[in-house]
């Protein structure tokens, strides 16, 4: 794309964003945040659908490369633009925001792409393939003053966000311990042309993949504090299910302990493969109290006795409300809960387990914040 498109849309850009900033959205209706979105697997669609149901937006494009597919979404959901390149889609200056929902290692360069073409990015999980990637997707979003947020959907759950609300309000005390498994007996992704098994695209297996999913929920539920060390075990045993010709050399077993700045330690569990029975937990234990997710119960005391207690939460479309998060950033000039910061932290403990694995041995992390933050 020529700087000479950027400098054209610069100013309708501007003067839409400017009306997009700062607009009280009760008194005064504002103009909607028009979206788009590249990449229309499961995922880009959960994303499509949360924009339509969210009346401060509107789907106005969505770029596939696969054309076929791109032109039947758009029939289906009534979208005025179809693209298959995603810097022709960046070049329409009536876009604001990107849903980026691509392969892993797209998402650091497509990111890129858009905020530099002056759009809001809201990327699919995992952040991208390492640290350093997303340090480069959170200095791009802060030099061009757009929003980058991460889609990391399981904060959005109803039960998470009461947790979250649960220990706000002190009703765990300090939490300092964590506990998240993500484990499936059987379920190795493949995606487009082998893409989730093979490490130069997904930058890793089953940990990049689901573990993220579950480190971060119970990370942003513990107040998401500072890593310092991880250990962590990496293991690949279920090649055979995976087709002969599809190259498979990321973990599809990984267990880690993270120990925090502020003392706290969280335990990880995740497998795309295991011969044990699958099991989606996530548990958190505070100086007053502990609760875990799924059952959504409490583990608390009463006169001196062991109590538990299930916990009531509203149920909620999570995609839904993730997309609802990132319009509503947008309109109100909000940090995104899943910010662009707390990607690379996120990525520094998935690289620091790797790196951990490879070596044998607990490795430290080092500070890698985004750049002015
Ligand atoms: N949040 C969740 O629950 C969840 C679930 C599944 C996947 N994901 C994430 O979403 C992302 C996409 O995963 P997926 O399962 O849809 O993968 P996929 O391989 O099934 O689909 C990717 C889509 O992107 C398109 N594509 C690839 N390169 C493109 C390009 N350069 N321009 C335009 N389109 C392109 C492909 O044609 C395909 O339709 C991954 O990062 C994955 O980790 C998240």
């Amino acid at each position: 794309m020529s700087s000479g498109v950027h400098r054209r849309d610069a100013a309708t850009l501007a003067s839409h964003a400017n009306k997009l900033k700062g607009i009280n959205p009760v008194r005064n209706p504002t103009p909607k945040v028009r979206a788009a979105v590249i990449g229309l697997g499961w995922p880009g669609i959960q994303h499509l659908k949360g924009y339509i149901a969210d009346a401060r937006a509107e789907v106005i494009a969505v770029c596939d490369l696969d054309k076929t597919h791109a032109q039947q979404v758009a029939v289906q959901y009534k979208i005025p633009h179809t693209y298959t390149n995603h810097l022709e889609m960046l070049d329409n200056g009536d876009i604001d925001a990107v849903s980026v929902c691509l392969p892993n290692f797209l998402h650091a360069p497509i990111s890129i792409d858009a905020l530099n073409a002056g759009k809001h990015v809201l990327c699919e999980k995992p952040p991208a393939r390492s640290a350093a990637e997303a340090k480069a997707m959170a200095d791009t979003a802060h030099q061009n003053g757009k929003t980058l947020m991460y889609a990391l959907v399981q904060r959005f759950d109803g039960s998470t966000q009461r947790l979250k609300h649960l220990i706000q309000e002190g009703e765990l005390g300090e939490v300092y311990f964590g506990k998240a498994g993500y484990v499936r007996r059987r379920g190795i992704p493949i995606g487009k042309e082998g893409w989730f098994v093979d490490k130069a695209r997904a930058g890793g297996g089953a940990l990049i993949d689901i573990g993220v999913h579950a480190l971060d929920c119970v990370w942003w539920l513990m107040n998401s504090p500072k890593p310092v060390e991880v250990m962590g075990v990496t293991y690949t045993h279920f090649r055979h299910l995976v087709p002969d010709n599809v190259r498979y050399d990321v973990d599809d077993a990984t267990f880690a302990q993270i120990y925090f700045e502020n003392g706290a330690t969280i335990v990880l569990e995740t497998t795309w493969a295991l011969n044990l029975p699958g099991d989606n937990y996530i548990k958190v234990a505070g100086t007053k109290a502990g609760a875990s997710l799924n059952p959504f119960t409490l583990y608390t005391e009463e006169d001196g006795k062991e109590l538990d207690k299930p916990i009531d939460a509203p149920s909620m479309n999570s995609f839904d409300e993730e997309v609802k998060h990132f319009v509503a950033c947008i309109v109100e000039g909000k940090e995104p809960i899943s910010s662009a910061e707390q990607g690379i932290m996120l990525m520094q403990m998935l690289d620091g387990i790797y790196e951990s694995a490879e070596k044998g041995q607990s490795v430290s992390i080092t500070d890698m914040s985004a750049t002015g933050k």
